[in-house]
């Protein structure tokens, strides 16, 4: 995936080379650094940092993108966004009015989904390891389809729905072996991967599957893995199915669905992304002539450009290397230290672009040495205590990632649309973290008998 920690400052894109890549920032003369053309530096004196920003327009823009690729080669494609990326009820919203469904791993996104009005038949789930409860809540509400993710969770699922008195649509999650080339963390489709069923397996399992009263079969599902790059891991993957496809039917049972999965990947340094039109061609190539149903499970792409991470510098430090201690750190943005992400940071003052730079590393204040966003990373070097800086390309995986490590309460978060903005979700306080914990009365009983 993207460079590791520490990066290289002989590559690392300028400011303004990050600038021209992502067309919701540009730098005003006067007003600094503007998002969807709201000034950040407005909103920080608002809200206060650290503050997860998200843009409506740069979503829907990205949305329409997306289905644009696959309509431009007439192949029908169901959109099912991966809320795991990025799951606030606006962001669903957004994404549902422009005819999306969801992509859920859990019985909590479930009901978030649901909460923000979308269908059910615009549902599916995958992920390993469901709940009794969580297949039952999927039964109960006529989901579009299960990813069944092994022959264990097939058997449990029918058993449900046979309790509830339903058929369940289910497809199989087919573990195809195929090497993503991405960070090992978020790779999902080799063979020692926990995900899906052997590739060699699903073909007999999906005969199998026929007998069962409860569970109907409709397709197959494969999820390679994220932040994918290339075109030869999709479409050694999509082969694979397609051959499975081949097979199933030639055994003679009907195959009507397809579900593609996720992974496409975005520019965070310097990659060569690849454009929703490499996605749609393989696709077109590898099952397009398959007479199935075709859908998708995009998150990254849709989601990572959609934000930014709006922090102030609590101080600098001056040692070998020099650090500019940030009021974010690993517990609001985790993906630097658990992937070695490389995420652009930009000064947000109009003077940003033109000041000299000079290498800093750049931290959070989390009492761990892996709490750090950059090493040897440019920033201007009068950097000083109150300046603020945005972490670029945070929408995905950023703050349904955080954790409330070191009593750091969940950050505030804000809606840009069209130029208006809002909270969206309040800055918890240390009293709601308090005031969700109990004490056994045993415990201050001695308190009171000293
Ligand atoms: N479908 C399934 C079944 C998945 O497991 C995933 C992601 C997706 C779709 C969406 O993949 P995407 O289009 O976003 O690449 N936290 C990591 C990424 C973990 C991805 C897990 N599965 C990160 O920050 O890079």
């Amino acid at each position: 995936m993207s460079a590791p920690l520490p990066s290289d400052p002989a590559t690392d894109p300028s400011f303004p080379d990050m600038l021209e890549t992502r067309p919701s920032l540009k730098m005003d003369a006067r007003d600094g650094l503007l998002f969807e053309g709201v000034p950040l530096h407005v909103i920080a004196a608002a809200v206060g940092t650290p503050c997860w920003i998200t843009g409506a327009e740069t979503l829907r823009r990205r949305a329409k993108a997306l289905r644009a690729a696959f309509e431009a080669r007439n192949l029908p494609m169901n959109m099912h966004f991966a809320m795991k990326s990025q799951d606030h009820q606006a962001t669903l919203i957004i994404l549902r009015q422009c005819g999306y469904g969801v992509d859920i791993v859990s019985g909590g996104e479930m009901q978030r989904a649901l909460h923000a009005g979308i269908q059910p038949s615009g549902i599916v789930f995958s992920g390993v390891g469901k709940s009794d409860a969580e297949l039952r809540a999927a039964v109960e509400h006529d989901i579009a389809q299960v990813n069944v993710e092994s022959v264990e969770e097939l058997y449990r699922l029918d058993e449900i729905a046979r309790a509830c008195g339903r058929v369940a649509r289910a497809a199989l999650r087919v573990n195809p072996d195929v090497d993503a080339d991405t960070h090992d963390k978020i790779s999902t489709g080799r063979a020692g991967d926990k995900f899906g069923i052997e590739h060699r397996r699903a073909v007999a399992l999906y005969g199998e599957a026929a007998s069962l009263k409860n569970v109907r079969l409709v397709g197959l599902a494969v999820h390679l893995g994220s932040q994918m790059l290339t075109a030869g891991p999709f479409r050694e993957g999509y082969l694979r199915l397609a051959d499975m496809v081949r097979e199933i039917r030639a055994a003679g049972h009907s195959v009507e669905a397809v579900d593609c999965g996720g992974g496409l990947g975005i520019r965070y340094r310097d990659e060569i992304a690849p454009s929703p039109d490499m996605l749609a061609g393989v696709i077109a190539e590898t099952l397009g002539d398959l007479d199935v149903r075709l859908s998708i499970e995009p998150g990254r792409w849709l989601s990572a450009p959609t934000g930014l991470l709006l922090t102030r510098v609590i101080e600098t430090k001056a040692g070998n290397p020099d650090f500019v201690v940030l009021d974010a750190a690993m517990n609001d943005l985790a993906r630097p230290s658990l992937y070695e992400s490389w995420h652009g940071i930009m000064p947000v003052a109009p003077s940003g672009l033109t000041s000299p730079t000079k290498l800093w590393d750049i931290v959070g204040p989390v009492c761990e040495s892996s709490d750090i966003f950059a090493r040897d990373r440019a920033l201007p070097a009068d950097t000083k205590r109150g300046d603020l800086t945005a972490l670029l390309d945070t929408g995905a995986y950023g703050s349904v990632m955080s954790s409330t490590y070191n009593s750091r309460p969940f950050a505030v978060q804000v809606l840009i649309d069209n130029g208006k903005w809002e909270i969206i979700r309040q800055r918890q306080s240390v009293e709601d973290l308090i005031a969700a914990e109990t004490v056994p009365k045993w415990l201050t009983a001695k308190d009171d008998h000293g």
